[in-house]
This record gives C-alpha cells, sequence and structure tokens, in this order.
C-alpha cells in the first residue's frame, strides 16, 4: 500500500474529499454522543510548529487524544530543527518514531522534502501558499449549512495570493463548487495555481473566476470567506497591507451583494474592522465558530483515513 500524505487538496481526489467529509460528520456525531469507535492507542502524531497556532495544534492534539493516542509538540526553539538540522535528516529521524506528522511552516517546499522522506504520512498544517485542513473543516461547515457543495458559488475576497485563497480556489472546485476569488493587482491567484484549479473543475463541473472587482465576485454568492490581510510573516509589511485590500472587506454593504441566505466563513484569527466587520463576523450569516469546531473532527477524519489507505492502521468503514 502506498504511503499517502495531505499536503494540498491534489493530494484528495474529488470522491475521496467527498468520503473524508462524510467520515468527519460520522466522527462529530459520535463526538456528541461520547462515543469513539476509531481508536488508535498508542499511535504518536508529531506535531512541528514553526509558527504561531491556537486552532490547529488544539484541534490536532485533542483529536489523537481522543482516538487514544498521543501526541508531542515540537518547536523549532526546542529542537534541533531551529539550528539548521536538513529536513531529510529530521523527516527520517522523526518519522521513525512517529507514525504520523503534522506540520506548520514557512515555504512549501519544506514541507514537500518532509514528506520525500518521511516513512509515515505528513499532514500540511499551513504553509506560505496552503492551508488544506482548514478548508477540510470548511467545507464540512459549508455541507452542515448548505447540504451539497457542488454547484455552490464560494467566493474569497481579500488577500489572494495567500495560503487561505489558494486553499479555497482548490478545494472548492475539487467539491464542484463555483470559485470566485477577488483581490487587488499583483495579489492574486498565481497562474500555476488558477489552472491546477481549472482542471480539477473541469473534471467536477466546478468553475474558476478570478478577478479584481469585489463586486463581480459577490454577487449571488453562496458562501462568502475572507482571511486576515496580514499573513504570519508578513508583519513587516502589515500598514501597506492595510491600505492595499481595504475596498476587499467583508462588511454589511459587501454582504447586502451575496445571496441573502448567503454563510460567511473566517478561518480565524479575525480581525474586526479590517477583513471583516463586526456585524457581519459576529451576526446570523457567520458559521465561523462551526468552522472553528470542525477542524477537529474534520482532521481526525483525515488522520483515520491516512492511517488507514497508508497501510498502517485497518479502520472499519474507511475505503
Ligand atoms: N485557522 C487556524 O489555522 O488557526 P490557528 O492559526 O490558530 O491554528
Ligand atoms: N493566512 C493566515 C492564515 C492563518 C490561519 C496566515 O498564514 O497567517
Amino acid at each position: 500500500m502506498a504511503l499517502r500524505h495531505f499536503l494540498t487538496l491534489n493530494d484528495l481526489s474529488p470522491a475521496e474529499l467527498d468520503h473524508v467529509i462524510a467520515r468527519a460528520i460520522e466522527l462529530k456525531a459520535e463526538h456528541r454522543e461520547r462515543r469513539q469507535s476509531v481508536q488508535f492507542p498508542n499511535y504518536v502524531l508529531g506535531m512541528i510548529f514553526e509558527k504561531a497556532s491556537t486552532r490547529t495544534r488544539i484541534s490536532f492534539e485533542a483529536g489523537i487524544a481522543q482516538f487514544g493516542g498521543h501526541a508531542i509538540f515540537l518547536s523549532p526553539r526546542d529542537t534541533q530543527l531551529g539550528r539548521g538540522e536538513p529536513t531529510e535528516d529530521s523527516a527520517r529521524v522523526i518519522s521513525s518514531m512517529c507514525d504520523i506528522v503534522m506540520i506548520r511552516t514557512f515555504e512549501h517546499s519544506i514541507i514537500e522534502k518532509f514528506a520525500e522522506y518521511s516513512s509515515v504520512p505528513v499532514i500540511n498544517a499551513l504553509t506560505d501558499d496552503y492551508h488544506p485542513c482548514q478548508l477540510l473543516a470548511d467545507l464540512l461547515t459549508v455541507k452542515e449549512h448548505k447540504g451539497d457543495l457542488a454547484g455552490l458559488t464560494m467566493s474569497y475576497l481579500g488577500d489572494s495570493a495567500n495560503n487561505m485563497a489558494n486553499s479555497y480556489l482548490l478545494a472548492g472546485v475539487t467539491a464542484g463548487m463555483h470559485v470566485r476569488i477577488a483581490g487587488p493587482e499583483g495579489y492574486l491567484p498565481s497562474a500555476d495555481i488558477i489552472a491546477a484549479a481549472e482542471d480539477r473543475a473541469a473534471e467536477t463541473g466546478g468553475s474558476v473566476l478570478v478577478t479584481v472587482d469585489a463586486a463581480e465576485a459577490l454577487l449571488g454568492a453562496d458562501v462568502v470567506a475572507t482571511d486576515t490581510w496580514v499573513s504570519m510573516g508578513q508583519e513587516d509589511e502589515k500598514e501597506a497591507r492595510l491600505q492595499l485590500f481595504r475596498g476587499y472587506a467583508v462588511d454589511e454593504a459587501a454582504m447586502k451583494l451575496a445571496a441573502p441566505d448567503a454563510v460567511v466563513l473566517h478561518c480565524l484569527p479575525a480581525y474586526r474592522g479590517y477583513e471583516i466587520a463586526a456585524a457581519v463576523i459576529d451576526g446570523p450569516q457567520s458559521i465561523v465558530w462551526d468552522e472553528a469546531e470542525n477542524r477537529l473532527h474534520a482532521q481526525k477524519a483525515l488522520m483515520a483515513w491516512l492511517m488507514h489507505r497508508s497501510g498502517l492502521a485497518v479502520v472499519e468503514g474507511l475505503d
């Protein structure tokens, strides 16, 4: 059985994505009933964090604990990762002692190299280019609120060259959605990412629209999403960025253009008054708290699926 990793949404076929989301819904229901049909006693999750986190750390650590396993939190400050040990050496060693590894880091190439040398599944817990675990939770949340994902229009506004924009694009079309991305010139997804998303859209019946016109992206949207204008690592550009993205805020005026029953996503942390108005994130269309909780259920389903498909565990009910 081939080792499976989850570095971007390209690592799941449309059918596999559907399967993981369906499994997450089951695991969430079990969690509510305080049942746990899936068990990984003594399994160890290595968690490498080179950037800060609240949700990702808690959801992965709680998730593996609920499976009966254990997590090890590894930060560059306290390990040799911060002293320049080569990624390939770290990958060989860490994967020889852990059963699954998640990594939050900077350049996407770091996680690709780690996965190349790892003997266990590797999960992208955010790189500069992608945040695919967040999209598992987002799609699960939209499915709970809206039913079938295929055919829905999902619009993302703001910094459209960042990890969340890329992830909305790829995940949305994998689920058969019509994805619209709006941001200023120079801050839009790269040609390569648009091409990958268009290939997926051709397979699923979804579509891609990338525009500088926020209103064009918003018109009639079923799902409206945004993210911080200043991602981790961009703190020095903060003042310029707050000006640059001003026309792409998800505020009450923007929401008037979307469908009346549109739902609002934000991966959090949110900065009220910048990328999203307080009235929107704290208002009736916001589903961000379900979205945050769903990180737990979606990643449990993902971990179980990766271990099952990589031949490291047998989980009943998984393909
Ligand atoms: N959305 C998200 O990944 O949050 P954290 O940075 O808190 O993990
Ligand atoms: N784009 C943000 C997402 C945080 C979860 C960042 O990379 O900081």
